[in-house]
C-alpha cells in the first residue's frame, strides 16, 4: 500500500521525509521518491526498490528545502520503476497519491485532446496534469487543485506541492486515510500517525471528501459539500501505531530484537563476501593519511565513540580524542592538520553534533560521519558519510543504532590497523571471522531475555543504581546507566571500576544495586576485587559476565547473568544487549513510557 508524507518545516525536509517514509515501509512498496521546494523551485528525486536506494541517491544528489512531499509506491497502474515512481510532476505541480483514480482514462483522453501528452503509465500523473491544465487557464494552485479533485472518481489520498509556493501543501482524502500533523510552527501530512509519530502526536484525521489547505501556521479544511469544517486535533497514544511494531509491545523491543539482522546488514555492507576483506570507501578511509582522530557525539553515540577509542588505540596505534559535542566547540580545541574528525549520530540532525562538525570545517583533514539517516544534515555536511543500515529507529532509547555504530567503528579501527600495518593479517582475518559470527551470538544472547526480565523486576524497586566497568566495558557501563535512567527514571550512574574507591564507594549500602559488566578478560580479576569491596559493605552486585567469569566470581553476588563468550574486542557490542534488556524490562515493570520517555526527543535538533 502506498505511503504519503509531507512537511512544511523549519529544517531541511529531505531527511524528515525519508525518515517518515521509513516508518511507512511496513505498508509494502516497490519505489519511493520525494519532492521539495528550494528557493521557490520545485525539484524531485525518485528511486525504484527499497528506500536505501533513494537515500543513496540523496547522498550523491541531495535535495534542499524545508517544504516537501514524499511517497512510497505500491504499484497499481504502471510497472514498478523510476518513471512511474511518485511524486509525479506536470509543470509547476507535484503530487503524491495513494489509491486509484477510476476515471483517469477519460481524463487522459480529455487532456490529450487539449494537446497534453502523458509520460508515464500512472493515474497519478493525470491528476498532476489536470491541475496544471487548470492553472494554465488562470486558476490559482488551490483553486486548480480543488477543481481537479472535484473531477476525480475513485479512492485517493493526495498531497500537492507547487513551484514557487514554499508554504503551501494541498491535501485531500477520499477512500484512503490521510492525517495532518500539528508541529511547533511546522505542519505535516501523513498516511497515518505512524509516519508522523517522531514528529508529533497531535493529529487531525481528514474525513471523506475533505480538502486541506495547509501552511506552517494554518489549516483550512473544506468538506465534501464545499463548507469549511473543523476537525478535532487528537493526541495519539504511541500504542495506536502498534502495527509498526512487528507484533512487539514496544518499538524498543522490536529494535532490540532486530539487532542480529541489522548488524548482519551492516557487516554485509562493509565486508566483501565470506573470507573477503573490508570494503570501506577510499581515499577518505586511508588511515595512513591521519596522525590522530577526533570523535564527537552526544549520548549513546558518544559512548560508541568512547568504545572506539579503545579499538583505534589498541588495534591501530592511532591516538583518539573523544568529546561530548555540546562541550567540544566551546573548548576551542586545536585540530592538528592530519586529524580526521568523525561525527557519530543516529539521526544525523543533532544540533550540538552538527555545530561541532562545522567547527572542524577548514581545520580537520577529513570530516567523516557515521549516521543512520544518510540524507541528514550531518551526512550532507561531511566529506564522507558512512550509513549504519540499522533501519528506522523509533524508540527514543537508542539500541540497534548503537550496536550498528559500534560495528562500523570497529570495522574502521580494523581498517586503520590494516592500513598502518599495526595488526597481523591472521589476527585481522580472525577478528573479521568473529565479527561475521556476532549476529548469531547476539541471537543466542537475546534468548536469555527471560533471565533479564526477572533481574529487571528485582531492579525496578531501586531508587538508584551504579554500573561498573573496566577498560572497554567502562563505556558500556555508561551506556547501561543511560539506558536505565532514560526509560525507567531510576537514577543511575556509571564509574570505571577502579574509580569506586575514589568517592562513589561512599554510596554503597544494601539499597544500592551495583551492576558490574565484566567478561573474563585481562582486567577481570581487578574488577572482582572491586565487587568484593562492594559486597563487603552490604552492596548488592549483579554480575554480567561469561561462563568463565561466572565460574570464578558468582559465589556471593546478588545475581549473575551469563552471556556467551566472545573475543574481548567484540565484548562491547555484545554487552550492549544486557544493558538494553535490563533497562527495557525495568521500564516495563515500572510502567513508564518505554518508547517516548518523558522530556526526551528522538532527535535533539536544538542546542
Ligand atoms: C540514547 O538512548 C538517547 N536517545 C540519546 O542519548 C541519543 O543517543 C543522543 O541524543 C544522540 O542522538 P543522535 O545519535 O541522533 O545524534
Amino acid at each position: 500500500m502506498c505511503g504519503i508524507v509531507g512537511v512544511l518545516g523549519k529544517h531541511e525536509a529531505a531527511p524528515i521525509l525519508v525518515e517518515a517514509l521509513k516508518r511507512l515501509e511496513y505498508r509494502g512498496y516497490d519505489s519511493a521518491g520525494i519532492a521539495t521546494i528550494n528557493d521557490k523551485r520545485l525539484d524531485r528525486r525518485r528511486a525504484v526498490g527499497k528506500l536505501v536506494n533513494l537515500s543513496d541517491l540523496l547522498v550523491h544528489d541531495p535535495l534542499r528545502g524545508k517544504s516537501g512531499i514524499g511517497h512510497t509506491r505500491w504499484a497499481t497502474h504502471g510497472a514498478p520503476n523510476t518513471v512511474n515512481a511518485h511524486p509525479h510532476k506536470a509543470g509547476p505541480v507535484a503530487v503524491v497519491h495513494n489509491g486509484i483514480i477510476e476515471n483517469f482514462r477519460d481524463l487522459r483522453s480529455e487532456l490529450a485532446a487539449a494537446g497534453l501528452a502523458h509520460e508515464t503509465d500512472t493515474d497519478t500523473e493525470t491528476v498532476a496534469m489536470l491541475v496544471h491544465h487548470l492553472m494554465e487557464q488562470g486558476q490559482s494552485p488551490v483553486e486548480a487543485a480543488k477543481s481537479a479533485i472535484a473531477r476525480l472518481e475513485g479512492a485517493y489520498a493526495l498531497g500537492f506541492l507547487f513551484d514557487g509556493e514554499d508554504d503551501l501543501i494541498v491535501a485531500a482524502r477520499k477512500g484512503s486515510p490521510l492525517a495532518i500533523g500539528h508541529g511547533d510552527g511546522e505542519m505535516y501530512v501523513g498516511s497515518d500517525a505512524i509516519a508522523l509519530a517522531p514528529l508529533t502526536d497531535r493529529i487531525t484525521y481528514l474525513e471523506e471528501g475533505d480538502i486541506a489547505i495547509v501552511t506552517r501556521t494554518t489549516l483550512d479544511i473544506i468538506d465534501a459539500h464545499g463548507n469549511r469544517a473543523n476537525r478535532a486535533v487528537r493526541t495519539i497514544a504511541i500504542d495506536s501505531t502498534h502495527v509498526d511494531k512487528g507484533g512487539h509491545k514496544h518499538f524498543m523491543a522490536k529494535e532490540i530484537a532486530e539487532q542480529p539482522a541489522v548488524i548482519g546488514d551492516t557487516l554485509r555492507h562493509y565486508l566483501s563476501a565470506a573470507g573477503g576483506g573490508l570494503t570501506l570507501p577510499q581515499p577518505e578511509m586511508d588511515f595512513t593519511q591521519y596522525d590522530r582522530l577526533t570523535l564527537v557525539a552526544c549520548g549513546t553515540a558518544y559512548y560508541a565513540c568512547l568504545t572506539a577509542k579503545y579499538w583505534f588505540e589498541q588495534l591501530a596505534g592511532l591516538p583518539v580524542d573523544v568529546d561530548i559535542a555540546s562541550e567540544f566547540r566551546y573548548r576551542e580545541p586545536p585540530v592538528p592538520a592530519r586529524t580526521a574528525a568523525i561525527f557519530v549520530s543516529q539521526s544525523g540532525e543533532t544540533a550540538d553534533t552538527l555545530a561541532a562538525l562545522r567547527y572542524c570545517e577548514g581545520r580537520a583533514a577529513k570530516i567523516l560521519s557515521i549516521v543512520n539517516v544518510p540524507e541528514s544534515s550531518i551526512a550532507r555536511e561531511s566529506d564522507l558519510a558512512l550509513p549504519i543500515h540499522a533501519g528506522v529507529e523509533i524508540g527514543v532509547a537508542s539500541t540497534k543504532a548503537f550496536t550498528c555504530q559500534l560495528t562500523v567503528l570497529l570495522l574502521m579501527a580494523l581498517k586503520a590497523a590494516s592500513d598502518r600495518e599495526a595488526i597481523d593479517p591472521a589476527r585481522l582475518s580472525d577478528l573479521l571471522s568473529h565479527l561475521r559470527g556476532l549476529p548469531s551470538t547476539i541471537n543466542n544472547t537475546l534468548e536469555l531475555n527471560e533471565d533479564f526480565r526477572k533481574a529487571a523486576y528485582q531492579l525496578s524497586s531501586a531508587e538508584n543504581a551504579l554500573f561498573l566497568g573496566r577498560g572497554m566495558m567502562y563505556p558500556l557501563a555508561l551506556e547501561g546507566a543511560l539506558k536505565l535512567k532514560e526509560i525507567s527514571y531510576i537514577h543511575a550512574e556509571a564509574y570505571a571500576s577502579g574509580e569506586l574507591k575514589h568517592g562513589p564507594i561512599a554510596l554503597i549500602d544494601e539499597k544500592m544495586p551495583v551492576i558490574v559488566m565484566a567478561p573474563r578478560d585481562a582486567l577481570f580479576d581487578k574488577t572482582v576485587s572491586n565487587m568484593q569491596e562492594v559486597m563487603a559493605r552490604g552492596g548488592k552486585v549483579m554480575l554480567i559476565t561469561d561462563a568463565p567469569g561466572a565460574a570464578a566470581a558468582s559465589e556471593d553476588t546478588w545475581l549473575t547473568l551469563t552471556l556467551p563468550q566472545v573475543d574481548p574486542i567484540l565484548s562491547p557490542i555484545l554487552y550492549a544487549i544486557p544493558a538494553q534488556l535490563l533497562a527495557y524490562h525495568t521500564a516495563v515493570a515500572k510502567g513508564t513510557d518505554v518508547d517516548q520517555p518523558r522530556n526526551l526527543a528522538k532527535s535533539v535538533t536544538v542546542e
